[in-house]
């Protein structure tokens, strides 16, 4: 092709796919949002979690958004796991390392459990249990913190996030439970 035309072909190209690819993705901050994040401890994570799900645009009210908040935690705890589980085998690393990041696993396994346990609760309007496996899933990720202690691994800063996502979904659904929708 000439210049001008691969240059012609390139731009209706992008004109013609991307703007399909940037209407898929809509991030919009709501007002609802706003609202339940400005109950968090850390609020632009909140915005830019709940903003990114699909979910939250429409949802009606706060339970909503806590909702979409465990379970961006819960599939968090998945992911966590399945990274864990790519690397736990790589036989460069130190046994302990090894044992480690096993002991790690076995934590966020029990994390997401926790969490989808904690959306049940959400929905029958248990709060009490809801706050108490939410702080068990936390003490997962402390655990796993301490099992890695002294090892370089990218594991605390998975730690460190997963906790964050963990504090701010509890802080909704306890805004809820105060005070309703
Ligand atoms: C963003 O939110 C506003 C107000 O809730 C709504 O009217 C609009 O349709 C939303 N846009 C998208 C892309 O979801
Ligand atoms: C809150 O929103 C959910 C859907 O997200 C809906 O099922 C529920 O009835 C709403 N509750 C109130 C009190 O409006
Ligand atoms: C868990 O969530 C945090 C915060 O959104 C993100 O930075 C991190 O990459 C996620 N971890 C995995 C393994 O997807």
């Amino acid at each position: 092709m000439k210049p001008f035309t691969t240059f012609v072909f390139l731009f209706t190209l992008c004109v013609a796919v991307l703007p399909p690819l940037i209407v898929a993705h809509p991030t919009n901050v709501t007002k609802l949002i706003r609202q339940a994040c400005a109950h968090t401890a850390h609020k632009a994570l909140c915005v830019d979690t709940l903003a990114a799900d699909p979910i939250s645009q429409g949802a009606a009210n706060k339970t909503g958004l806590a909702l979409v908040a465990l379970r961006v935690a819960s599939q968090n705890a998945s992911d966590i796991t399945e990274l864990i589980k790519a690397s736990v085998n790589d036989p460069s690393l130190a046994p302990a390392v090894q044992q480690g990041l096993s002991d790690c696993m076995d934590n966020y396994v029990d994390a997401a459990q926790q969490l989808d346990d904690s959306l049940a609760a959400l929905l029958a309007g248990a709060h009490d249990d809801l706050s108490i496996w939410v702080n068990v899933a936390i003490a997962d990720s402390d655990s796993c913190e301490k099992s890695i202690q002294g090892f370089k691994t990218e594991m605390s800063k998975e730690n460190v996030k997963f906790r964050m996502l963990c504090e701010n979904a509890l802080a909704i659904a306890k805004a809820v439970a105060v005070a309703g929708n």
